[in-house]
């Protein structure tokens, strides 16, 4: 089975059953995605396919053969940058263990829509839980990548 991984072609001989983020952490060492939950209610091991964010948890390689995955390892262009640029300036992070999770999510949310609102940011980000209650610095970092990206 053949996926583009963080725009490298890459052919996978694996149980088409198994989810897609085993296959990276576990077979390809893309250890930046992180299992939390494994029921798509955590949002820890959320990657971009096609430009949207899914759970690579409840991901199975076999539903996405052909299409396009960037993990956090593979995130780039303005968009990304921008929001990584904020998140390190707000000093965004706790423990870390979610944040590619909600960096992922947001630059979904950003590519699609510049100048999110509240509810914009809430129906985007709900599913993406933070143990350390880093909530208040990841809106705060969402907004100025807007206005970042507005400018
Ligand atoms: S580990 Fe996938 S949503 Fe929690
Ligand atoms: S920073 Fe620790 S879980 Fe979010």
């Amino acid at each position: 089975m053949r996926i583009t991984l963080n725009g490298q072609a890459t052919d996978l001989d694996v149980d088409p059953a198994k989810p897609l983020l085993w296959i990276l952490r576990d077979d390809l060492g893309l250890v930046g995605t992180k299992y939390g939950c494994g029921q798509a209610l955590c949002g820890a091991c959320t990657v971009l396919v096609d430009g949207q964010p899914v759970r690579a948890c409840q991901t199975a390689i076999a539903d996405i053969v052909g299409r396009s995955v960037v993990t956090i390892e593979g995130v780039s262009g303005k968009v990304a940058e921008v929001v990584q640029m904020t998140w390190t300036k707000l000093d965004v992070p706790q423990c870390g263990y979610c944040q590619s999770g909600q960096v992922v999510a947001t630059i979904a949310l950003l590519n699609a829509n510049r100048k999110p609102t509240e509810n914009d940011i809430n129906d985007a980000l709900s599913g993406n839980i933070c143990r350390c209650n880093t909530y208040h610095r990841i809106r705060a970092a969402v907004h100025e990548a807007a206005k970042l990206l507005e400018a």
